[in-house]
């Protein structure tokens, strides 16, 4: 292999749920905050080649996933030759681990150094927002991605750290597009989310900045209970966390109440990932094995 680029995954602390729109970047309906998840991340690569093609964790992809990953080459560089995109994730594929996030930022990256096309930073993260809004905020440690459009680092000295309790590692039935699709056109909350999201996001980001770690993982289950809300109250209604997301959130909860400094978060998966400060880990690790006896990741 001649060269590859590498992007790690993100999670969302304050969610990005449902598009306004393209211009030609993406506009999310609301603004959202993430942190870089280390451990978890896609390696691409891209050689010359005689047709185009898409070989993801060593399986050739069939058509409907060529042409969604191709449509997006397309508009990354409408002029070029036939390529071959080889990449491999470290995570589950669209089981609510978000991969798409490292996918689509991994990918851009490879655009970038095989068609020498000398993006900056922040370029590659717009441009990555047309394959998966949430791969945008994958440029940064601690990413802002803005309702209009902005990405920009959030600092903080907050020790952040995350690790997925893994509930599930199938696809997911019903794919984040879609869904994010069905809420905005569905839900009554749908106002809701948009006016209080948008609160969220501004005192999580005051809450980074003044390193108050309480108000941010406070902020980060709210969020994350609202946006699972719009689903459930969709038409039709939809759910992707099932009874073991549901017994998870409690533990954690009950954590919090033994003194333990944890917050729960899901995403687009019945998988829980829980966040915690650097410094509690052992002792957060050591409890949570003892509990919960699925396969532990940390991110
Ligand atoms: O990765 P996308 O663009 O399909 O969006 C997924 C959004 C969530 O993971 C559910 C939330 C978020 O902000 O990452």
């Amino acid at each position: 292999m001649d060269s590859e680029s590498i992007a790690y995954m993100n999670i969302a602390l304050i969610k990005y749920w449902c598009k306004d729109k393209y211009d030609p970047y993406l506009k999310p309906l609301v603004s959202s905050i993430s942190l870089l998840a280390k451990n978890l991340y896609t390696k691409t690569s891209i050689i010359k080649n005689d047709v185009d093609i898409f070989i993801l964790n060593g399986e050739i992809q069939d058509e409907q996933e060529t042409k969604k990953i191709f449509s997006f080459v397309d508009k990354v560089v409408p002029k070029r030759e036939k390529i071959k995109i080889i990449s491999e994730n470290t995570m589950p594929t669209a089981a609510g681990l978000a991969s798409s996030s490292s996918a689509y930022a991994a990918l851009t990256k490879e655009l970038n150094r095989f068609f020498k096309l000398n993006l900056e930073i922040t370029q590659m993260a717009k441009i990555s927002s047309q394959g998966s809004g949430s791969s945008a905020r994958s440029f940064f440690e601690i990413a802002a991605f803005t309702k209009d459009g902005d990405i920009y680092e959030i600092s903080t000295k907050l020790n952040l750290s995350m690790i997925a309790l893994i509930v599930s590692e199938e696809k997911k039935k019903i794919s984040s597009r879609k869904a994010m699709q069905i809420c905005k056109e569905t839900s009554p909350l749908i106002e809701k989310w948009k006016c209080e999201n948008e609160k969220y996001f501004k005192l999580a980001k005051s809450a980074l900045e003044e390193n108050d770690f309480s108000t941010l993982g406070e902020l980060m289950e709210k969020s994350t209970n609202l946006m699972h809300n719009t689903m459930m109250t969709s038409t039709p209604s939809f759910t992707y966390l099932n009874e073991t997301s549901h017994k998870l959130i409690s533990c954690i909860k009950n954590m919090r109440n033994l003194g333990y400094r944890v917050y729960y978060t899901l995403d687009a998966g019945p998988n829980v990932k829980v966040l915690y400060l650097k410094e509690d880990e052992d002792k957060v690790m050591n409890y949570l094995k003892k509990i919960y006896k699925g396969k532990i990741i940390k991110c």
